[in-house]
């Protein structure tokens, strides 16, 4: 079924405080519905904010890539699935995603697993002991991902036609480097618009800086939302 438009638009709360998050929030009003929270607000009084924002009707995405020996991941999960957040980062080693796959039940909460971090090139790969290329490494745990039962990837847009191949439409893909026509790239290095991220294969678009720093964030995530509602039909 196709998820409607304005569900499609993650905005990240990248900002230090709840008081901050809870301004934005409430600034940002119906126009939102999904949020992400990260390790910045997580750390910061984040996670009883993400319980406010679920009991507020929101849905939100605990981006906390998580990392551990299984009981640990498991445990972790499980308080996640408690929470009540509708998606959940885990890096994509197979312990990491079969323990999280297991903990995960027969909650709501469905898991992301994150491939090679964007950060990562082949030479940040090599340093860190691996004979992949990043382009092999993102394909491999893809395919492990798919097989072990994880509900969607993290990945860029212009990645999206090629996991697409590999996972199929029962996985979700959610993207993050998303500019609006015009906008400032920041620090990403591979950008899309919305409207190209949408014909691009993506499920969900996860947007920061665009929408919170704007001078008026919830005109800045109506444009968004009227992005991808027009680019959806086309698909
Ligand atoms: O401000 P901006 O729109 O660039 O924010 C993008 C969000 O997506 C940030 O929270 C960032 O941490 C996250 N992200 C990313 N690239 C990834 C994974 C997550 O930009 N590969």
């Amino acid at each position: 079924m196709a998820i409607d438009a304005r569900e499609r638009l993650i905005v990240a709360l990248d900002l230090p405080s709840v008081q901050a998050a809870e301004s934005m929030v409430s600034r940002l009003g119906d126009s939102v519905s999904f949020y992400k929270v990260g390790y910045q607000l997580a750390f910061a009084g984040g996670l009883p904010f993400a319980s406010q924002l679920i009991a507020a009707g929101k849905q939100v995405f605990l981006d906390l890539k998580l990392h551990d020996i299984g009981n640990t991941v498991a445990k972790g999960v499980e308080s996640v699935a408690r929470l009540g957040a509708t998606f959940l980062t885990v890096h994509a080693y197979p312990q990491t995603m079969k323990a999280a796959a297991d903990a995960r039940g027969a909650s709501n909460l469905r898991l992301l697993a994150v491939t090679v971090l964007t950060s990562y090139d082949d030479a940040d790969l090599a340093a860190a002991g691996y004979d992949f290329t990043v382009t092999e490494l993102v394909a491999e745990r893809a395919a492990q991902a798919r097989d072990m039962g994880i509900d969607g990837l993290v990945c860029s847009a212009a990645e999206a036609g090629s996991l697409r191949k590999i996972v199929g439409h029962r996985m979700t893909l959610v993207t993050p480097g998303i500019r609006p026509p015009g906008a400032d790239s920041d620090d990403q290095k591979r950008i899309m618009t919305p409207a190209a991220a949408v014909a691009a294969g993506t499920d969900y678009l996860v947007v920061g800086r665009p929408i919170v720093d704007a001078a008026d964030p919830k005109a800045a995530a109506q444009a968004i939302v009227a992005e991808i509602t027009q680019a959806a039909q086309k698909v």
